[in-house]
């Protein structure tokens, strides 16, 4: 019988799909030789529970899902349908996959023990972020950060698993459900961003080691804070002003943080005489974006100390965030110090 060789035709179908990101997590765990999987199996389990929020996002509208929840979290902040519902989908994909010992998240209270002593690693959740934007049709996101337990395997929890560091993160990612639906991860040796393809099911390659430029012209803060803020602060925004920098900021971290990330740019949410600790979260917020930013060539401080290195006293504990370009945040570091003096 004659054959032939298969030769792939890149001209016919106008783009190739490429790596999926089922493909690109075992090509990961192949670099490790004694890697268990169960990682990869976890990242999976959150690509899943991904796809269902995303489901549901895109169903906002029609399903009778917006709208407030009626009650409000921990943070006193009110709840979503949708913050809900995302926290239910991410706590059932991790309980069922067998290898989280313990969730916390940004929508409960307490820590959520798994009851299950045989699980390595521990995740810290913030299921929707920028909940306030799903009923206008803005971007939203979800941010994770997983770390391994420090306690004994096969033994019950411990307040030390929990309250790590974020230099002690062994994978942190987020998904934003912008105008396509991303997910970007880091274990801690490059960024990667996804791209959902809803009529596939999947997510491929589309950002491969991602890096963020040392310098940018955007600067995001919610400016309407302008009264509360420092003299530092206030001098470093006059500072953008004075430059022509492009104010940008949606209110959805993740999303802000994206577009930084791609294009230059820091992010600010800082103290302020109202709070005087800021409001983003170190657990669920700060210390995932802090990660993917280190990893990606940009910089995480809370003003004066860096995010990753910050010890959590407390699940729910705030912090103050500058995050984004080396440059940029080193800028508005000196105005803060005060070392720049405005001219
Ligand atoms: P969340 O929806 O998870 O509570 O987070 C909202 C956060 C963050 O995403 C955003 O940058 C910030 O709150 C916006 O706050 P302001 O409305 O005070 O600017
Ligand atoms: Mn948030
Ligand atoms: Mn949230």
């Amino acid at each position: 019988m004659k054959t032939k060789p298969y030769v792939r035709d890149k001209s016919a179908l106008g783009y190739s799909v490429g790596v999926t990101l089922d493909r690109f997590i075992k090509s990961k765990q192949d670099d490790f030789p004694f890697a268990s999987g169960e990682l990869s199996q976890l990242l999976r389990d959150i690509a899943l529970a991904t796809k269902i929020v995303n489901r549901e996002i895109n169903r906002a509208g029609l399903s009778n899902i917006g709208g407030a929840f009626g009650q409000t979290n921990v943070q006193g902040e009110e709840q979503q349908n949708l913050d809900v519902i995302a926290n239910i989908r991410f706590t059932r994909a991790l309980s069922k996959g067998g290898e989280v010992c313990a969730i916390v998240s940004e929508e409960d209270d307490e820590v959520i023990d798994l009851q299950n002593q045989s699980g390595k690693y521990v995740v810290a959740i913030d299921p929707l972020d920028g909940s306030s934007n799903i009923d206008v049709n803005i971007s939203i996101g979800t941010i994770f950060s997983i770390y391994r337990r420090v306690s004994p395997v096969g033994h019950p929890i411990q307040p030390e698993d929990i309250l790590q560091k974020g230099l002690d993160q062994v994978a942190a990612g987020y998904v934003l459900f912008g105008s396509s639906t991303m997910l970007v991860y880091t274990t801690g040796n490059g960024v990667n961003g996804f791209t959902y393809e809803p009529s596939l099911g999947e997510f491929f390659l589309s950002h491969p080691n991602m890096c963020a430029p040392k310098t940018g012209t955007i600067y995001s803060i919610n400016e309407g804070m302008t009264n509360q803020m420092d003299e530092g602060l206030k001098n470093y925004i006059q500072y953008c002003k004075e430059k022509a920098y492009s104010a940008r900021y949606i209110g959805s971290l993740v999303a802000d943080f994206h577009r930084n990330l791609l294009k230059g740019g820091i992010y600010i949410y800082p103290a302020t005489q109202n709070t005087p600790n800021g409001k983003i979260r170190l657990m669920y917020e700060a210390n995932a974006l802090a990660f993917i930013a280190e990893q990606a060539g940009a910089v995480a401080i809370d003003g004066t100390r860096r995010i990753l290195e910050i010890q959590p006293e407390s699940l729910h504990q705030r912090t103050p965030l500058y995050l984004g370009s080396e440059e940029m945040v080193s800028m508005a570091e000196s105005f803060i110090k005060e070392k720049v003096l405005n001219s």
